[in-house]
């Protein structure tokens, strides 16, 4: 097999180096060369690429970020920009590893300029269709629950009531698989469609209950998707005007997690996860696959089976369209997702 390519691109997640060690690795076993193109898309228009060798990723996997640098690329977004990327690659195969824009862009790649691409899907808002799980949810996860715990002690020192904003962009993912696993006393995410008058009546009422009552509780702490409308700010401006007159003497105050949940050592799923993909990408692209994405699938029958039980192929336009459905609510994944929550809202403000 010819060389192949691989960037990383778009928002980078704890996991990416992983994959990119799994890739070569992989790739060498089977004699393959892999050129690692840095700086994303940006890289693969201007050929900024080198030779990766087994020994120079034999100890990244356990890094945050990529080391293969990773932007938004707007060039690549012009039809010029992907013909000129279609050009350096000359024919070599290429590796995506990134979320929905860069996947999209890797199916541009291939139907408008016939490059043999394969993506990965890494991103921490698990907002990728086909996928069970992108690499990068579970770290984040789990930095989302540790700040969440240390928000929660504090809180509890001084009774007070905290709202912790989440990244996600459009995704209430993170924000509502922490709730569950933090114990938060409710969630908040854009996928539930309510409007902001009713968040924050739920919300006022929450607090009445919580701190009133024979037996206050000491915290309140609320998970928000950044997704969702109603800025924090404002927010917390509202409930802490509401306990100014209910509790006084009790507070409301906030946190925003932000990039924080991106940085950090990948976790083992996210490592296995990794991977996995990783030596499904390599043994697709020696099938002469093209136009998929290696999806983290342990409990469905869709897409094409692979050596690997929990790793299935999708195509990527399947994937590109689950993904719409996904942000605006159509997929069955999301009204699962909102159906679970709605059935945890009641034991979470308990
Ligand atoms: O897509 C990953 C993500 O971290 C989102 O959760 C967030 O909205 C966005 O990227 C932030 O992007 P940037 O790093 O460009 O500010």
């Amino acid at each position: 097999m010819t060389p192949i390519a691989a960037l990383t691109s778009g928002g980078d997640a704890p996991g990416m180096n992983t994959a990119i060690r799994a890739l070569v690795k992989a790739a060498a076993r089977a004699g393959v060369e892999v050129f690692g193109v840095h700086s994303g898309y940006d890289g693969l228009i201007d050929g900024r690429a080198s030779v990766l060798h087994p020994r120079d990723v034999d100890d990244i996997g356990s890094y945050g970020g990529t080391v293969l640098g990773s932007v938004r690329s707007a060039r690549f977004r012009t039809p010029e920009g992907r013909a000129q990327a279609a050009r350096w690659l000359n024919g070599r195969p290429l590796v995506v590893i990134g979320g929905n824009g860069s996947l999209a862009g890797a199916h541009a790649l291939a139907v408008e300029h016939g490059v043999q691409v394969i993506g990965l899907p890494a991103s921490i808002d698990n907002d990728i269709g086909c996928t069970g799980l992108a690499i990068g949810v579970d770290t984040a996860l789990n930095t989302i629950v540790e700040a969440a715990d240390r928000i929660a002690d504090t809180a509890r020192a001084h009774q007070r009531a905290f709202i912790l904003e989440v990244m996600g962009r459009q995704c209430g993912y993170l924000a509502m698989a922490a709730a569950v696993a933090a114990g938060a006393d409710a969630c908040l995410y854009r996928e539930s469609g309510r409007p902001a008058d009713e968040v924050i009546a739920a919300l006022t009422a929450l607090l009445d209950r919580s701190f009133g009552g024979e037996r206050p509780k000491r915290k309140v702490l609320v998970l928000k998707a950044e997704g969702v409308q109603i800025p924090t700010t404002a927010l917390v401006d509202r409930l802490q005007e509401h306990l100014a007159v209910t509790r006084p003497g009790v507070d409301c105050r906030a946190t925003v997690l932000g990039h924080v949940v991106r940085g950090g050592s990948p976790s083992y799923q996210d490592r296995m996860i990794a991977g996995r993909l990783a030596i499904g990408a390599i043994e697709a692209l020696r099938a002469g696959a093209t136009d998929e994405m290696i999806a983290w699938q342990p409990h469905t029958q869709g897409g094409t089976p692979t050596p690997d039980p929990s790793v299935r192929r999708f195509g990527l336009a399947q994937v590109l369209v689950e993904t719409e459905a996904l942000l605006d609510g159509t997929s069955a994944v999301t009204r699962r997702r909102v159906r679970m929550m709605e059935a945890y809202e009641g034991v979470l403000a308990v």
